[in-house]
């Protein structure tokens, strides 16, 4: 049996015909670029989110980007982030002229830890006489920028304690997190309203995912939202004057009717997805492997929240991780490894003199995960498969 990580074609055959209505309807308006679907999108995007606003933009990549540039964060400043996460999120920092800030995750949910940021903080860094937090080569810290691993949300609570007190603003980077709950405070709030501004990825591989590449920016402040569709189309307000300078970070029409189309069907995708993982969890119990296989963390299941996790991957930790994954090769299951190298060890930031040693926890998340098949519509035999197969790999 042939199991794929992904496949797309259940969900296209179903959503075929709307979606090649809703693409001839744009190709007929002879409107392509932040129309009124884009807006129409914008707005359902809102209600998913509970957002006051939100601002379509052309990948997640460029929503971050949009978003540092909106808080005139650049040369001089540095953000703290998780090296254990895809590469736009230091990317992107480090393309404002900031300085990426790694702090390690949390063994568990490979999510940022906030205690691992606090203790950064207190080891590092020192307030300046006007309040300012610098770090020891005189940066100003300015940011935190949470990256929801795998559709997990951070610990928001003890993040936002943390910014709150060193007046540091918080950029949600909910690329995989689109939906996902947490027991904010009083209140469940949805991944990227928790900070100061948010951002989801449609990258195909989402869990709501466009016909290429589109993204969107959230946030509560009118004022910030206005400068964040100033930057989206390069700082021009009103248009050919540029009043500062921002990029094409624009959404299509096309990509923002096809997820128009897709968007009401994200709950229940979300919630077949936790089906998958609970089949998983109950399969790995039945073949005696949970001692021998890590699962997912659930740290919010039982706390009344229902997208307590949206399974944008899952991700297990095992001995012997790359023999495993060739094992699985052989028998036609396709996985995949998110992230092999903590950002720390890239070749790219090599400048910021991190080495090997650094950041235990995310090195060895980089060596022992590895992500299983998971999609709304695979079949309870295939993933009985890929237990079976990894239990036959333990023998
Ligand atoms: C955690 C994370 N941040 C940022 C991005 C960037 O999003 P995009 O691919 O839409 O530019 C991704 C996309 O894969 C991501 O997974």
């Amino acid at each position: 049996m042939r199991v794929r990580l992904l496949d797309l074609s259940e969900q296209y055959r179903i959503l075929a015909e709307p979606i090649r209505e809703a693409i001839d309807g744009v190709l007929a308006s002879h409107r392509f670029i932040l129309g009124t679907r884009v807006e129409a999108f914008e707005k359902a995007i809102c209600g998913y989110c509970n957002a006051p606003h939100a601002i379509g933009v052309s990948s997640g990549t460029d929503a971050l980007l949009a978003i540092l540039m909106a808080f005139g964060i650049g040369r001089g400043d540095a953000v703290i982030t998780t090296p254990y996460t895809f590469f736009a999120t230091a990317g992107c920092i480090a393309r404002t002229g900031a300085k990426p800030l790694f702090v390690d995750i949390d063994s568990e949910t490979y999510n940022i830890s906030p205690s691992a940021i606090q203790e950064y903080i207190e080891k590092n860094c020192q307030a300046d006489p006007s309040g300012e937090l610098k770090t020891r080569s005189g940066e100003r810290v300015r940011a935190i920028v949470p990256v929801h691993l795998f559709g997990l949300c951070c610990e928001m609570d003890p993040i936002h304690q943390i910014s709150e007190h060193y007046q540091l603003d918080v950029i949600e980077d909910a690329a995989q997190a689109i939906g996902a709950e947490y027991p904010f405070g009083e209140r469940t709030a949805r991944a990227g309203t928790m900070g100061e501004a948010g951002f989801f990825s449609f990258y195909p591989s989402k869990n709501l995912g466009a016909a290429g590449d589109a993204g969107m920016i959230v946030c509560r402040d009118a004022e910030l939202a206005k400068k964040l569709r100033i930057f989206r189309d390069h700082g021009m307000d009103p248009r050919y004057f540029h009043s500062v300078i921002g990029g094409n970070f624009r959404l299509d029409e096309i990509q923002a009717a096809i997820l128009a189309v897709k968007l009401p069907h994200l709950k229940s995708w979300s919630a077949a997805r936790r089906g998958v993982a609970d089949f998983y969890r109950a399969e790995f119990a039945r073949a005696g492997l949970v001692e021998k296989v890590v699962l997912p963390a659930e740290p919010y299941r039982d706390r009344g929240l229902t997208n307590h996790h949206i399974y944008h991957q899952y991700v297990v930790r095992a001995p012997r991780r790359d023999a495993l994954r060739e094992h699985l090769a052989k028998r036609e299951i396709e996985t995949a490894i998110y992230y092999p190298l903590g950002l720390h060890e890239q070749k790219s930031f090599a400048y910021l003199g991190y080495r090997r040693g650094h950041f235990p926890e995310t090195e060895s998340a980089a060596r022992e995960t590895l992500a299983l098949p998971i999609y709304p519509e695979i079949s309870r035999e295939a993933q009985r498969y890929v237990v079976n197969s990894i239990a036959e790999f333990f023998g």
